[in-house]
């Protein structure tokens, strides 16, 4: 009995973790690999794909919300290597995502 109740605490403490993680920590651990830490995709994978620098000032102008939102969610269609998240994460943290996107901006 004490040890079923124990389970199910800290099964329900992971998930309220898992609800809480912030941007950055979905960045780190699905997107940095491919898009390296500050999405300047100094990567293998990155220089492979010639994946763009999120960086550049020109990239962050060119691309709206919407479209860096649709990208996360349905993936891209020029490039198979980015899939769609939407079934792992969220819609908030598909928007919480798209924010810090735009902190990755050179200053
Ligand atoms: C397995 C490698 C990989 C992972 C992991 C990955 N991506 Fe990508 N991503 C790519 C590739 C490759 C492209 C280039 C697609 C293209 O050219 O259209 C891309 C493109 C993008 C773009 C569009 C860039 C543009 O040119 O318009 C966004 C936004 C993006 N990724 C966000 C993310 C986010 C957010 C995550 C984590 C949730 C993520 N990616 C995880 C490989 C990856």
């Amino acid at each position: 009995m004490k040890i079923r109740f124990a389970l199910l605490l800290s099964f329900s403490l992971a998930t309220a973790a898992q609800a809480d993680e912030s941007a950055a920590e979905i960045w780190t651990a699905k997107c940095k690999s491919c898009h390296g830490p500050d999405g300047k995709a100094q990567t293998q994978m990155g220089k492979k794909e010639s994946i763009v620098d999120m960086s550049q000032a020109a990239w962050q102008q060119a691309e709206s919300d919407a479209e860096i939102r649709e990208v996360i969610a349905e993936g891209s269609t020029r490039n198979k290597k980015m899939k769609a998240y939407k079934d792992k994460l969220t819609p908030q943290q598909i928007d919480s995502l798209v924010a810090y996107i735009r902190t990755l901006k050179k200053g």
